[in-house]
């Protein structure tokens, strides 16, 4: 409450803020608590609610986006406290951050921006794209999904879509069921780079799509879901952040790798995070029960580093996936793999005895051990290091 009488007493001074501030480094964290005047200049305002209209720019966050021009220029969107229903789209090339409003900027359990969809690929439409709360990709069809190993084929003249998006304090709801009701985004990113910092993304199934030439980085983030809920064929990193497990199903992650011409490292990497029951009541239900992953198709890659693991944990930790009797784990192919992860979830026995899951040692987790050993421009030539989208001090 003290904040928001705070960002109406200084509502005024954005209108006078100087040319000179948006050369100027800011700090998001005032401009989220409700100190309009340290926000970068031309932040624009989104708020749904009807006391805020005479300062507020829009209604809906989509409105704001889409009052952007379709260029490389930077922009920053604050959207004030409250609930909005809306399915959000950024095609656009040029950096752009969204800042939830939050009187606790450097945690996702407390958000206060909720953006909430419902819709679930149950057979009404025609690709699981359709579903997502947020979509982050140049056109339709670069964010489609598709069928096969190679999924759909994107055509070769698509450009590439946002160069440096950026959330923080932003949860996405796909509310359709509290069940796996058919693939239900929260997500999806595909030729983008996007970080997301306490954030949250809560459904059942198919939480976060990171797409054909996805690049994505979670921070202190929320990720909730129960079947396939981290699945791509692009790059995601979670760093210190949360997966709650909300019932049990296929796998935590499912991949789909691709053949490129040059080397690729596409894949999911869970770093100094966790891996828990979303509750205690569910965490009785799925004791023992639940997969850190199984390959969408035998390229998957996928690694837990550093990470907790309760109970929920299946001994075997990953599983395979069996279509018509035909496993798609293939042996020195596949990657499901753990390095250093620890809690009750952790059976090397179980490990051994499953034969899916691979335990690397330091040598071979150092191939990986790093964003920028992930991350890479694949549009142009592959080559490693495309971090420079990456907030690395999202606390300050
Ligand atoms: C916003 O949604 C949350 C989560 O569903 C709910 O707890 C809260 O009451 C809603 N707030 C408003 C103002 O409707
Ligand atoms: C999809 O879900 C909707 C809403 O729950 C339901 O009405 C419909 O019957 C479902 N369709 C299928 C094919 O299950
Ligand atoms: C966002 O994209 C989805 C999938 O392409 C589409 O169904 C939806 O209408 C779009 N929404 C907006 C607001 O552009
Ligand atoms: C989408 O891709 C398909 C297959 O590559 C192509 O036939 C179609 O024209 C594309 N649609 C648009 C709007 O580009
Ligand atoms: C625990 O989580 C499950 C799965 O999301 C949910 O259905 C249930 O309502 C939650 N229970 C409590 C007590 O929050
Ligand atoms: C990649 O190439 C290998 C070897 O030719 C092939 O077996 C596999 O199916 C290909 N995978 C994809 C996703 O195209
Ligand atoms: C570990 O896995 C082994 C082999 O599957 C199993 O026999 C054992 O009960 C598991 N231990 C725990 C604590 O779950
Ligand atoms: C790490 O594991 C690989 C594959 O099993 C093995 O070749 C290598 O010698 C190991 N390195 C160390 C330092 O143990």
């Amino acid at each position: 409450m003290k904040s928001i009488f705070a960002l109406s007493c200084l509502i005024p001074t954005v209108f006078s803020a100087p040319a000179s501030n948006s050369q100027k480094a800011y700090s998001r964290i005032p401009c989220q608590k409700g100190a309009i005047a340290s926000c970068p200049h031309k932040t624009i305002i989104v708020s749904n609610n009807p006391s805020h209209k005479d300062y507020a720019d829009f209604t809906s966050i989509q409105s704001a986006i889409l009052s952007l021009p379709h260029d490389h220029s930077s922009a920053t969107i604050l959207i004030r406290a409250g609930n909005y229903t809306e399915q959000l789209n950024v095609t656009r090339p040029g950096p752009l951050t969204l800042l939830g409003e939050t009187s606790n900027p450097l945690g996702a359990s407390q958000n206060q921006v909720n953006v909430f969809w419902s819709a679930a690929n149950n057979g009404t439409y025609p690709d699981n794209a359709f579903t997502s709360v947020l979509t982050v990709a140049p056109t339709q069809n670069a964010s489609l999904t598709g069928a096969g190993p190679t999924g759909w084929p994107v055509p070769a003249d698509t450009p590439f879509g946002n160069t440096n998006f950026r959330v923080y304090n932003v949860d996405f709801r796909n509310v359709f069921s509290e069940y796996s009701a058919g693939p239900a985004l929260a997500v999806s990113v595909s030729y983008a780079n996007t970080g997301f910092y306490y954030s949250g993304f809560y459904s059942y199934q198919d939480t976060v799509y990171v797409g054909k030439l996805g690049n994505s980085y979670f921070y202190s983030s929320i990720i909730a879901g129960q079947t396939d809920f981290l699945y791509g064929f692009g790059t995601a990193w979670l760093q210190s952040s949360s997966l709650q497990l909300r019932s049990c199903g296929g796998g935590v992650t499912a991949w789909k790798g691709s053949n490129t011409t040059y080397e690729n490292k596409f894949g999911v990497y869970i770093v100094d995070s966790n891996v828990k029951a979303a509750n205690s009541s569910i965490a009785t239900k799925i004791d023992g029960k639940c997969a850190l992953g199984r390959p969408w198709n035998s390229q998957h890659r996928s690694i837990f580093a550093r990470t907790y693991e309760d109970a929920s944990i299946i001994s075997s930790g990953y599983i395979n996936w069996f279509v018509n009797g035909v496993g798609r784990y293939e042996e020195g192919i596949t990657l499901q793999a753990e390095f250093e992860t620890y809690g009750p979830g952790w059976n090397k026995t179980g490990r051994e005895a499953g034969g899916v899951d691979t335990v690397l040692n330091q040598t071979l987790w150092a191939e990986y051990d790093a964003p920028e050993k992930v991350f890479q421009y694949g549009y142009e030539d592959g080559r490693f290091g495309n971090v420079g989208w990456i907030d690395w001090k999202p606390w300050v």
